[in-house]
C-alpha cells in the first residue's frame, strides 16, 4: 500500500496527471493543484457557499460518476481511487472516506435526524463545504472525514435536475435547526436554470452513546 502511495505521488507530480473526468468545455483538473482546490481554506473544492450566486459543488463521493456528465459537473473531483490515493497523504487536503467494513446500523451510527423533507437549506457561517453524494449515509460518510464536521445537510436542488438520484450535501461544524433552513433557492445558474430545494434533511452529530 505504502508503495503504491508513492508511486501515485511520483506519477503525478512529474506528469501533472489528469484527475476526474474531462469536463465538457474541455477544463482538466490537474493534480498539482489539487491540493491547493481541495483545501481546507478553499472549502474542499467550493469556495462559494452554497445560498450564493455561482455555488457549486467541490467533490462528488459515490458509486455512480457517470452521473455528473448529464448534470453539467463531468469536471468534478471523484473520491475514489488514484485520487483518494493523493490527496490522502496531501496536508490540510481533504481526505476520502474509509467505510467500516461493517457500519453500525443506523439507529446507533450517532447520528440524530434534525429536520426532514424541508423545502430549505441551511445558511450559516460555519459553512465547511459542499459536494455531491448518492444518499445520507455517503454524506455521513464525508463529514466523518472532514474534521471538525458535527452537522449535514441532504437535499436535492439544481444539481440534481433532469431525475439524478444525486443529492447535495453540505457540511458544517456546529448543528443547525429548522429555523436556519433559510436558503430557499432561486439563485440563478451559469447555465440559466434557478436553483430549488427540495427533500432537505438535517442531521446533528451527537456521537455513540
Ligand atoms: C415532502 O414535502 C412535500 C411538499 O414540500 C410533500 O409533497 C411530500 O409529500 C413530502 N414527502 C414526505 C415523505 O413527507
Amino acid at each position: 500500500m505504502f508503495f503504491f502511495k508513492i508511486l501515485a505521488v511520483a506519477l503525478t507530480f512529474s506528469n501533472g496527471l489528469v484527475l476526474g473526468n474531462p469536463a465538457p468545455n474541455g477544463q482538466k483538473l490537474e493534480s498539482r493543484d489539487i491540493g491547493t482546490q481541495l483545501s481546507a481554506a478553499n472549502h474542499y473544492g467550493s469556495p462559494i457557499p452554497p445560498w450564493e450566486a455561482g455555488a457549486k459543488p467541490g467533490w462528488y463521493y459515490g458509486k455512480s460518476p457517470s452521473l455528473l456528465d448529464l448534470l453539467g459537473l463531468g469536471g468534478l473531483p471523484v473520491l475514489d481511487g488514484l485520487l483518494c490515493l493523493i490527496i490522502d497523504i496531501l496536508p490540510g487536503c481533504l481526505h476520502c472516506p474509509h467505510p467500516p467494513s461493517h457500519p453500525k446500523p443506523p439507529p446507533s451510527d450517532g447520528w440524530t435526524q434534525v429536520f426532514s423533507n424541508l423545502t430549505g437549506a441551511i445558511e450559516a457561517d460555519d459553512f465547511l463545504t459542499f459536494g455531491m453524494t448518492d444518499d445520507v449515509e455517503g454524506c455521513k460518510q464525508m463529514c466523518e472525514n472532514v474534521g471538525p464536521c458535527f452537522f449535514i445537510n441532504a437535499y436535492h436542488d439544481v444539481n440534481g435536475k433532469d431525475g439524478s438520484p444525486l443529492l447535495t450535501c453540505s457540511l458544517y461544524a456546529n448543528c443547525h435547526t429548522a429555523a436556519e433552513a433559510t436558503n430557499l433557492g432561486g439563485q440563478s445558474q451559469p447555465d440559466g436554470s434557478i436553483d430549488f430545494i427540495r427533500q432537505s434533511d438535517g442531521f446533528c452529530f451527537t456521537g455513540t452513546g
